[in-house]
């Protein structure tokens, strides 16, 4: 099949690298040159694990390539995915103007039928919208169909999750059409299933938003367990055991961030105040969240006894491990608190630091691995949660640190042992403990 991809952001470039992979033409369009530029000479714009691999490979070929030309993709292209940005607006709602940008390119071009595919998130009725831009745009009618395609990719295992998803989700207007689009995932043998188009939409909401509610809900257990002295590590397991809870998704911390659950959560909202529907379990999940980081820094605070001129390292910068992706990033917005707060922040993160230059600039101090960060530190903070933090030398750790104090985003050690290992270790959930507690 010859398939076009407006987009060669995450979803797009994974989209379009995994359609070419199972053995379709695919090009795909992005308006920014210096992207282009960058993918045409096999470099990535950003990290996820094997994409570069299998870009090459497809480019090498060639079953992939890549334009800023939106007229040949579409000439190309009998099936094109929408695959651009959706970000929050001012207030929350979501921004549609990439993908009514791509609506009206797509329809000043089209000269024959075409399949338009949304996988871009966007809320219920974008299909509709769509449909309505592209029709507006053309220079004469030529009959096209637009089908709603939610991505459900995680960043870090994209291409995996591409290849091997839970489900596929088609929206389309009528089963012929759901049927051209299932013919080119039907390759991967997954559950596929039908709808239409606005239930399609929801379902992409309604997963994401479910996810962040999951994590929203056992940190307000968390918190519960803090005050109680109860330990939710051990409520989680207690819970998740329930096969109808299930175990996935219940890992208290610092709360979510990410390019996805923050804004689809917040666009929910908006969805449902449009149709003046109950908003209430979104608002709490939103409000939960977003104190996570205020609260962890409140603690920090009061056992260090104010911030101000202390020395503290921060380990992980990224939004979740396996990626330099930083967008509300809990660990950023960490660092940044604690700066507000008068404090020095050493930070390692194994891939973002080159990211976070960006963002943070010359604020923090940049080291080169988890130890340097460490080195003479009132305290370390743990804001992210990558494999090889799980490894440490905790004596050399120790040793490094001015006072010998972890405070634990993300519950990676056992607190018996970090007792043992001489540490006063805070983390989110579980009782605070001490060496004197463990000598005891
Ligand atoms: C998510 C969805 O998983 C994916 O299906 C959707 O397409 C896009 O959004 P992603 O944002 O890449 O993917 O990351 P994910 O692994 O889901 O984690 C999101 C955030 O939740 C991270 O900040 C992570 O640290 C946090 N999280 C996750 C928790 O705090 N606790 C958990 O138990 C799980």
């Amino acid at each position: 099949m010859q398939i076009g991809v407006i987009g060669a952001g995450y979803v797009g470039l994974v989209t379009a690298a995994v359609f070419a992979d199972l053995g379709n033409d695919v090009v795909c369009h992005d308006r920014d040159e210096s992207r282009i530029r960058m993918l045409q000479q096999g470099e990535m714009p950003f990290y996820e694990p094997g994409l570069q691999e299998m870009v090459t490979r497809n480019m090498r070929d060639r079953r992939l390539r890549f334009t800023t030309r939106v007229d040949e993709m579409v000439d190309f292209a009998r099936v094109i995915f929408i695959a651009v940005g959706t970000p929050a607006d001012s207030d929350g709602d979501t921004d549609l103007s990439q993908v009514k940008s791509a609506a009206r390119a797509i329809g000043q071009h089209m000269k024959e039928y075409k399949i338009i595919v949304n996988k871009s998130t966007a809320p219920v009725g974008t299909g509709d919208l769509v449909r309505q831009i592209i029709a507006a745009h053309q220079p004469q009618p030529v009959p096209f169909d637009v089908v709603s395609n939610p991505e459900f990719l995680r960043e870090g295992s994209a291409i995996q999750d591409m290849l091997n998803p839970d489900r596929i989700v088609i929206g389309a207007p009528s089963r012929q059409v759901a049927m051209a689009v299932m013919e080119l995932y039907a390759p991967l043998g997954r559950p596929i299933l039908v709808t239409d188009v606005q239930t399609a939409e929801i379902i992409k909401y309604a997963s994401n938003a479910f996810l962040a509610l999951k994590i929203s809900f056992i940190n307000a257990i968390a918190d519960l367990c803090e005050a109680t002295q109860a330990d939710i590590e051990m409520v989680a397991r207690g819970i998740g055991l329930d096969h109808r809870i299930g175990p996935h998704f219940l890992r208290a911390g610092l709360g979510y961030g990410g390019s996805c659950f923050p804004k689809d959560v917040q666009s929910l909202i908006h969805t449902a105040r449009r149709y003046r529907v109950d908003d209430g379990l979104f608002v709490a999940a939103h409000r939960i969240n977003r104190v996570r980081v205020e609260r962890f820094v409140h603690r920090m605070d009061h056992v260090l006894n104010g911030l101000d001129g202390k020395a503290i390292g921060v380990w992980g910068l990224s939004f979740k491990p396996d990626t330099d992706d930083l967008r509300e990033s809990r660990a950023v917005e960490l660092v940044q608190r604690l700066l507000d707060a008068g404090a020095t922040v050493q930070v390692y993160d194994p891939v973002a630091v080159p990211r976070a230059r960006t963002v943070l600039g010359d604020t923090v101090v940049y080291c080169t691995n988890a130890y340097e960060a460490a080195q003479d530190v009132d305290a370390l903070a743990i804001a992210t949660e990558w494999r090889e933090f799980r490894q440490v030398d905790f004596d050399r750790l120790r040793q490094r640190m001015r006072q010998p104090i972890i405070f634990d985003g993300r519950n990676m050690y056992d607190p018996e042992r970090m007792a043992r290992m001489g540490f006063y270790y805070y983390s989110i959930g579980r009782p605070m403990v001490s060496p004197e507690r463990a000598a005891g």
